[in-house]
């Protein structure tokens, strides 16, 4: 007998069922829903984060990584990293650590940037990152990250998440002892993004290792990696029976995707805002405007290499954005390629707003 309170949920023929102790609580917070947003270098800032609240259904925002060294040094009203308006939140802050010595000094920053929970990077296999001894080349050196982790719990009341890759290899007792020693040092959370320190983004994720990872703590663990669509978050929490989602560059391709995740797989009331493709660019576009002139080009770049996925000739609107040389050359690029290919496209007001907006 399923109890009322209990929804059924079939999904790609697999069966759920999604109750109120479903919500992911990590200490003392609890999210609205357990679909979070993946930390990511040059997209995971202001414009993408504020898109990602008008869409609904994202339970916890993240900023990109952030050298734990020059945050000290950083001022929050301009830094392109570290702007963030007042509706952004929860908001999860993501520390690049090499040095447990780094750590005093990025908490108090974090605490006088009012950050909601911070979140510690062993994952990220950048060269240039590993090259630092940050990201997940600390793996390899588990006493290093238990002192980062024993600073930080010492340092900071705010809930501490940690997110690893699988490793250098699948080796179950190792990953175990790993895992099990976060925990042990004082975690909240810990997110596992379900591949292997060289595996690249198109190789199918290990969600079933999630799964395991899942069994040995007590802690919420996170499953990340290759979720694009409803069916995606089905087969991978079915895997996994993981505490929650971790969303990457579905974000940016879909910011609706946590909606419909939220909706069709947890039951949580979403409000619907439709899914108009022009008018969610132009949103983005705008959002750009919270930072300097000049650190505003990339950036549009960089989410348009996603978004540009979700057209069939997508590539023309990504080379022509590419190809621009100023933020407003790119918005005309993006409204060129709209009017030909999408009937939703924007109206003259709109995007002379935006153009406008871009080049103030
Ligand atoms: C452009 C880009 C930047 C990223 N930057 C970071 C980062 O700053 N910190 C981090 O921990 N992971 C970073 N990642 C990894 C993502 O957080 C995530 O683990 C990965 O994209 C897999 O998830 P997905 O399949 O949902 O995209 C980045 C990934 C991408 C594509």
């Amino acid at each position: 007998m399923i109890p009322e309170f209990c929804q059924e949920k079939r999904i790609v023929g697999l069966v759920f069922f999604f109750t109120r102790s479903d919500m992911l609580t990590i200490k003392n917070r609890t999210l609205a829903t357990p679909l979070l947003l993946a930390p990511m270098a040059g997209l995971t800032h202001s414009a993408l984060r504020t898109l990602l609240l008008s869409c609904g259904g994202v339970g916890l925002l993240s900023t990109e990584m952030l050298s734990a060294r020059r945050l000290p040094m950083e001022n929050s009203k301009i830094s392109p990293y570290l702007v963030r308006t007042e509706d952004e939140n929860p908001l999860s802050y993501q520390l690049l650590v090499t040095d447990s010595k780094e750590i005093a000094p990025a908490l108090e920053a974090l605490h006088k940037f009012s950050a909601d929970f911070v979140d510690l990077n062993f994952g990220c296999p950048a060269p240039r990152v590993r090259k630092a001894g940050g990201g997940i080349s600390l793996m390899s050196y588990p006493v290093r990250v238990r002192e980062i982790i024993r600073t930080a719990r010492r340092g900071t009341n705010l809930p501490l998440s940690a997110r690893i890759r699988l490793g250098e290899r699948l080796d179950e007792a190792w990953l175990r002892d790993f895992c099990l020693m976060l925990q042990d040092e004082g975690l909240d959370m810990l997110t596992v993004h379900a591949r292997l320190r060289g595996e690249s983004f198109c190789r199918k994720p290990r969600w079933g290792w999630v799964g395991k990872v899942k069994q040995w703590l007590k802690i919420p663990v996170v499953a990340n990696g290759g979720i694009f669509s409803v069916e995606d978050a089905a087969r991978c929490l079915a895997e996994s029976r993981a505490d929650g989602l971790m969303l990457g560059r579905a974000a940016a391709q879909r910011p609706w995707l946590f909606a419909e995740i939220a909706r069709e797989i947890y039951n949580i009331d979403v409000p619907n805002t439709g899914i108009n493709l022009p008018r969610l660019y132009a949103q983005f576009a705008l959002g750009l405007t919270r930072f300097r002139p000049e650190r505003r080009l990339g950036r549009l770049k960089e989410f348009t290499h996603y978004f540009a996925l979700n057209y069939p000739f997508g590539h023309h609107l990504a080379m022509g954005v590419q190809k621009s040389t100023t933020p407003v050359g790119a918005w005309q690029q993006a409204v060129d390629f709209f009017s030909t290919t999408d009937p939703d496209g924007l109206n003259m007001v709109e995007t002379q707003a935006v153009a406008a907006a871009l080049a103030g």
